[in-house]
């Protein structure tokens, strides 16, 4: 039986512009493992919207003094750009702006709430007298009562590095007009984390030894330091989800607390949109399904304690409230979060304000997807945080993905094309051919296995050691001197090294799709190895938003050895990669900004 496997992608704030570090951190690495699923045939589903509630957004909205539906309408249309560009294949890319998440957001909530995991409390919160509400904590500044900074944040100190208890700090100010707030009475409901405390910890046990040694880590030093203490889960705000009980109806469900439900709205969404409205189940309620959970390090406490208490805590009631069916279904635990580290930029950490950033959809109006998809994956943070230098970006491009697998794809290619127009019919293979069309194979084992287990960098790595093997075949075989002789076997080393290319382009083929589905076609193939992107626009209570789709329907990728069919007719290959002018280095880094103040003098 074919496996279930979800990938929830990191849902993107709607308030800024997406970056490399934002790729390479979580989208990416979801793309690539979830198209090396859907070659394995595996029932895959890759979901993720834009975050478009919460005080990042409105803070902005404030900023610019536009409505916060505004702000995050043109962030989540960049977004769908961007990852159509670059070849992210969202099985759904939507928003938490619709009324179905609104709906499964409130169903979980009030699953959690009949099974007593919620309860309110009084707190004091700053309320503004010149605007008449409350304001949320990133709204008030003043000075730190640890270490005395003036500029703190009101529940967090940028310099000391203390979460705060915004009560306490000294002299506050309102962001939003510099007066003076004051004190007052609000009540929210708050997640009983400490009643889910033996739960959470058997599951983080359970996982360890799966986990990456970092999420394990950080999972347990918040549990150390924070400790599971109540969190409050509702906020004195007018955008976002409404609080479903009489009496709350103007208060909303913190964004952290529905964004994390997406990955769960977001599949019914997707099984509402195929017409198969109970598609989801198969993912969410199959205690076999597996559950992978692309972040960044920042995130790793929310998706492997508050979600995860979200699904236990919501229990069997969820399915009763959401579907008004009891056939005692839970929902699925994540099974991995294989969360990235961070990137940064020559040197220094990114910084969105002071241009020390390389965005999305800048870099590809320079560069084409799939070089930009190498260099991302070969310097991918999965153990520590690393650098994108321009400069090494450059050496990888022509030294390896040109040098080692593009020349040796389009050398290959034209010659064939020249001199047969058709794969050649190979006479007897010689034990070279063998040798070496069986150690290429041996990769859907090697680059599979890394690949399964979200060594994404690794696998990348195997298969352009396996593209080198070819390229020292060749040097040894050499037709292009054994045509002149022999055209016989000529025939026989071009068809064993358009095999071996053949199956490295499955094996790029994940990492990258646009390149390896030209190979295809180069190489007389009709139909593609994976399915279409498109996007959509859905009509729902809350109006209409865009959302993006694939479509698996015309895929014919596999993750198995080649079988070209000798005679093929091939199709006039073109270069699949160009090489680039050292020139750009410098061009490259004057486009930068000034390296943020903690970083001057290191790059
Ligand atoms: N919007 C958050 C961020 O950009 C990530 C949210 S992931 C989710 O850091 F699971 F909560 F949606
Ligand atoms: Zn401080």
């Amino acid at each position: 039986m074919s496996e279930y496997v979800l990938a929830g992608v990191a849902w993107p704030y709607a308030n800024a512009l997406i970056h490399a570090g934002n790729l390479v951190g979580a989208y990416l690495p979801a793309d690539i493992f979830s198209r090396y699923q859907r070659l394995r045939g595996r029932h895959m589903l890759m979901v993720s919207g834009s975050d478009a509630h919460g005080t990042p957004i409105t803070v902005r909205a404030d900023k610019e003094g536009v409505p916060p539906e505004v702000i995050y309408r043109r962030y989540h249309r960049s977004f769908l750009e961007l990852f159509q560009k670059f070849g992210l294949a969202y099985d759904l890319f939507t928003s938490t702006h619709t009324e179905n998440h609104f709906r499964v957001s409130q169903s979980i909530f009030l699953a959690l709430y009949e099974n007593g995991y919620l309860f309110t409390q009084k707190a004091k919160q700053w309320y503004s007298p010149t605007l008449g509400r409350f304001l949320p904590d990133r709204y008030v500044e003043g000075t730190c009562y640890i270490c005395g900074y003036e500029h703190a944040r009101s529940d967090q100190c940028d310099r000391c590095g203390n979460l705060l208890d915004p009560t306490k700090l000294i002299n506050p100010r309102s962001k939003l007009d510099g007066s003076t707030p004051e004190l007052r009475d609000t009540e929210h409901f708050y997640l009983d984390l400490p009643k889910l405390e033996p739960e959470l910890l058997d599951f983080l046990r359970r996982n360890q030894e799966r986990w990456r040694p970092p999420v394990v880590r950080q999972s347990i030093s918040f549990i150390q330091t924070e400790g599971l203490k109540p969190r409050p889960i509702s906020r004195d705000l007018d955008w976002g989800i409404p609080i479903p009980l009489p009496g709350w109806e103007h208060k909303v469900l913190y964004v952290w607390f529905e964004a994390v439900i997406g990955y769960l709205s977001a599949a019914v969404e997707w099984s509402t949109l195929t017409g198969q409205p109970d598609a989801w189940q198969h993912w969410w309620f199959n205690p076999e399904a597996r559950t992978y959970y692309f972040i960044g390090k920042d995130n790793i406490p929310f998706h492997t304690l508050m979600w995860p208490a979200e699904l236990i805590g919501s229990g069997t009631a969820f399915e009763r409230i959401f579907l008004g069916q009891d056939r005692g279904h839970r929902l699925v635990l994540p099974y991995d979060v294989p969360a990235n580290q961070f990137l940064n930029l020559e040197g220094c950490k990114f910084s969105g304000s002071r241009n020390w950033a390389l965005w999305g959809l800048d870099l590809l109006e320079r560069y084409d997807p799939d070089p930009l998809r190498y260099y991302l994956t070969a310097i991918m943070p999965e153990t520590k945080d690393t650098d994108w230098y321009w400069e090494d970006f450059l050496r990888r491009n022509n030294d390896e993905l040109v040098a080692t697998w593009g020349n040796l794809a389009h050398r290959v290619l034209s010659f064939a094309y020249k001199h047969w127009g058709h794969v050649p019919e190979p006479g007897p293979l010689a034990d070279l051919d063998i040798a070496l069309l069986e150690e290429i194979e041996r990769g859907f084992q090697t680059v599979g296995d890394h690949l399964e287990h979200v060594r994404l960098r690794a696998g990348l790595q195997e298969a352009m050691r396996l593209a080198a093997q070819v390229n020292k075949y060749l040097e040894r075989r050499a037709p292009w001197q054994r045509i002149k002789e022999d055209r016989q076997d000529a025939g026989t080393i071009i068809y064993t090294a358009l095999r071996a290319i053949d199956n490295l382009k499955t094996l790029f083929a994940p990492y990258l799709p646009f390149t390896s589905e030209r190979l295809h076609q180069y190489l007389g193939y009709e139909a593609p190895i994976f399915g279409r992107q498109y996007t959509e626009t859905v009509e729902d209570a809350l109006g209409t938003h865009e959302v993006l789709r694939y479509d698996p329907s015309p895929a014919t990728g596999r993750w198995e050895p080649s079988a070209l069919p000798p005679g093929q007719a091939l199709r006039k290959p073109k270069p699949l990669f160009r090489k680039l002018d050292p020139k750009i280095i410098e061009e490259e880094k004057a486009r930068l900004g000034e390296p943020p103040e903690d970083c001057v003098g290191k790059s």
